[in-house]
């Protein structure tokens, strides 16, 4: 008897925003295969007799290779169980999600979907910056910041030439990289930028800037996003004056509110 495989998404950081779906497949799981990102209290969802696989990365080093985790998924499914492939945010959205699909299918492996929220939905929710506006943003674009090839094969002009609001994943240490290249494809020097690192965690913080300063911000905690447009200055985090902001870049954690 073929088991069957769930890839999930475990939302952004913060456990209670897991769907209900989500939550259901875990408590129901006999394997669950999770990556790095996936919050203490989420796992807390897996029966105690569940097989419990960490297959993330540490240090940006893979413990297991794509191929490992896609055969040990087969395997799991195969002898009958009801494995959960648990990936941080949303399984689609830069989650290899793709790779294990092609897998499943051709291993005839029945499997299904949870959408989980997305990094950057959750990022911005928490810095209150709203991705699209009727007045400066009909667009958003998410971004890999590093690409698997290593080269950066992102149309730049093309991304500008949109007006949407753009947001990197896996930004790395690389904003003078990313903002030398959308000042050259165009952009103004003082469209607003935003990183945010571990939203919707406790640890958060929000470094707030624009384009022109954006090689200065400092590099934060990973899991970190950058968000670029116009849109970023609607966020409840302040901008100091220019000149302020010329002389000391600030880097604020977000409260909690009173
Ligand atoms: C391999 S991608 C996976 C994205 C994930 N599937 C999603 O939908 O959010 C990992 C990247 O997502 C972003 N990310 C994930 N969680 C984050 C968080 N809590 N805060 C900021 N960025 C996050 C970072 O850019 C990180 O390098």
């Amino acid at each position: 008897m073929t088991g069957k495989v769930y890839l999930v998404g475990a939302g952004p950081g913060d456990p209670e925003l897991l769907t209900l779906k989500a939550a259901r497949v875990l408590r129901n799981a006999d394997a669950v295969l999770h990556d790095e990102l996936v919050a203490e209290p989420t796992l807390q969802l897996v029966p105690r007799h569940a097989q419990v696989y960490d297959v993330g990365k540490r240090c940006g080093e893979k413990k297991v290779t794509q191929e490992e985790i896609n055969s040990l998924m087969m395997a799991l499914a195969g002898s009958g169980l009801q494995v959960v492939r648990l990936k941080g945010g949303d399984p689609l959205i830069f989650g290899r999600a793709g790779e294990e699909i092609a897998a499943l299918r051709q291993a005839s492996i029945p499997f299904e979907i949870v959408p989980g929220i997305t990094a950057a939905l959750g990022a911005a929710a928490a810095a209150e910056i709203p991705l699209t506006h009727r007045q400066s943003s009909h667009a958003l674009v998410f971004v890999a910041g590093h690409s698997a090839s290593g080269f950066d094969e992102t149309d730049w002009p093309a991304l500008v030439s949109l007006g949407a609001t753009i947001v990197v994943y896996m930004p790395g240490p690389h904003y003078a990289k990313i903002a030398q290249n959308l000042r050259a494809a165009g952009l103004e020097g003082e469209v607003a930028c935003a990183v945010i690192s571990k939203a919707t965690t406790p640890q958060e913080q929000v470094y707030s800037t624009t384009l022109q300063h954006l090689a200065e911000a400092p590099v934060l905690p990973t899991p970190t996003l950058l968000v670029i447009g116009r849109v970023v200055g609607q966020s409840r985090h302040q901008f100091l004056p220019a000149e302020l902001e010329n002389a000391a870049p600030f880097a604020r954690r977000l409260e909690p509110e009173l």
